[in-house]
């Protein structure tokens, strides 16, 4: 194939782009664009690769899925089905998992201000785990299991103070980061000293999460290190035992053919070695681990089409091709200068011709899907499909301009179901209150 695949993604009989066996053209007439197509099956991969990684090790693990890459009642089911755990971290995304009878033990809760609400929902639900993020949280936590007479396993979220190679914007792991307690600066253990003083909590280990989008094994490598020698030390001075090590998300995918990330597996058994490695030089037990992925569960199974429109030619400087949707879908261009790559669905494998700038609908300069993509001569009517939209598209989908959010559908075994609406009008003006 001339572009880069996905998943089950083929050319069928009829040269058209399909996935899950289903053709994209017929996707696209039956349920309208732009639409997100899933190829479940993609997703399924990605889950069993991560768990039978840990199996083959022979460690004691949780992958979690990290929902905020893409939430909705479907994929949690799915999710749910995979025997995987689930990171949530707001009250809408946990209230999300509970209408998909998610078992509530298997949930996280994660976030840098988790209002007083969200932690009472967290303990009314009976959730696994709270991952607790600062100081404030400690105290408010402990303030509404007391109200409640309950207790809370959780964890302390550790920020390691490595920088991963990513873009700026999405680094979470460094000294400077609104999340989590600084590991070098005595923060870390402060919060320990204080968690395991109190009744309510039970501490059962540390989390940490150094970014995303993360193509190398280093910094995983290197926070997995220096926590477990902390884990060592804290051991010694503070009988803390931590049961769980839980190592975050950010594994790399593939946006555009620049993108090399490693296979899954690879991330996974590199972090192993280094804990192992660490817990057998001290006679540190090993923990159990957790991972939290998300875009790499979800990211290159979701396709997005979308129907070209208007065609603006700037003679000499640039070749506009504008499609249906674009920021209000799609944020991650304008804000993070995301690249993608796509196809005209209805022939993938035609040579290109041009290369056009893909523009979206809305009012905004910025609001720019591609920039430079070489593509055939297309008309408007036509199908685009854009590869690898399936995390942080659909969950930072907005109204912008009151362009009512797209439809998702699952695609699998020659299967189409749909899982969420196609957003009407009538549903953008629902919470409105008239003035007169
Ligand atoms: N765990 C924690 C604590 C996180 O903060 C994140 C992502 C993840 C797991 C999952 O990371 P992933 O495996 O998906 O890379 N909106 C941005 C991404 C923000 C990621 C925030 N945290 C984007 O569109 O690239």
């Amino acid at each position: 194939m001339a572009f880069e695949s996905f998943g089950t993604m083929r050319v069928n009989e009829v040269g058209h782009l399909e996935i899950g066996g289903v053709d994209t053209l017929k996707l696209a007439q039956k349920y309208g664009t732009p639409l997100y197509v899933y190829d479940v099956a993609l997703i399924k991969e990605r889950a069993r690769g991560f768990k039978k990684t840990f199996e083959e090790l022979g460690v004691k693990a949780q992958v979690a899925y990290a929902s905020k890459a893409f939430s909705t009642v479907a994929i949690y089911q799915l999710m749910h089905e995979e025997g995987l755990s689930l990171d949530v971290v707001s009250g809408g995304e946990l209230f999300t998992a509970m209408k998909a009878d998610f078992p509530a033990e298997r949930i996280h809760f994660h976030g840098n201000n988790k209002t007083r609400q969200e932690l009472e929902m967290a303990i009314d639900y009976g959730i696994g785990c709270v991952v607790i993020d600062n100081f404030y949280e400690i105290e408010l936590l402990a303030d509404v299991l007391q109200e409640k007479g309950a207790r809370m396993a959780v964890l302390i979220r550790v920020t390691p103070g490595i920088e991963a190679h990513t873009h700026d914007y999405i680094l979470t792991g460094q000294d400077d980061s609104k999340f989590g307690f600084g590991l070098t600066n005595g923060q870390a253990e402060e919060a320990i000293r204080r968690v395991m003083a109190n009744e309510a909590f039970q501490l059962i280990g540390l989390h940490c999460h150094i970014g995303s989008q993360i193509f190398e094994t280093t910094g995983f490598k290197l926070a997995a290190h220096r926590i477990m020698e902390q884990l060592v030390v804290w051991r010694d001075s503070l009988d803390f035992h931590a049961e769980v090590l839980n190592l975050g998300g950010g594994f790399g995918v593939r946006y555009t053919a620049d993108d090399q990330p490693l296979p899954p597996s690879e991330y996974v058994r590199a972090i192993i070695a280094d804990v192992r490695e660490v817990a057998q030089d001290n006679a540190l037990a090993m923990p159990e681990i957790w991972i939290e992925p998300g875009r790499s569960l979800v990211g290159e199974a979701g396709t997005t089409l979308y129907t070209i429109g208007s065609r603006k030619e700037v003679p000499e400087i640039r070749k506009f091709v504008a499609v249906d949707g674009g920021m209000s879908d799609n944020i991650r261009p304008s804000l993070y200068e995301a690249k993608y790559d796509a196809v005209i669905a209805s022939r993938p494998l035609e040579e290109p011709d041009e290369t056009v700038a893909i523009a979206g609908k809305c009012c905004e300069s910025g609001d720019m899907l591609i920039w430079d993509l070489p593509l055939p001569k297309s008309d408007a009517g036509e199908v685009l499909a854009v590869f690898c939209t399936g995390a942080y598209g659909y969950s930072m989908a907005n109204n912008y301009n009151r362009i009512p959010r797209a439809a998702v559908v699952f695609v699998e075994n020659g299967e189409d179901r749909l899982v969420v609406q196609r957003e009407s009008y009538e549903n953008l003006v629902q919470l409105d209150l008239p003035l007169y």
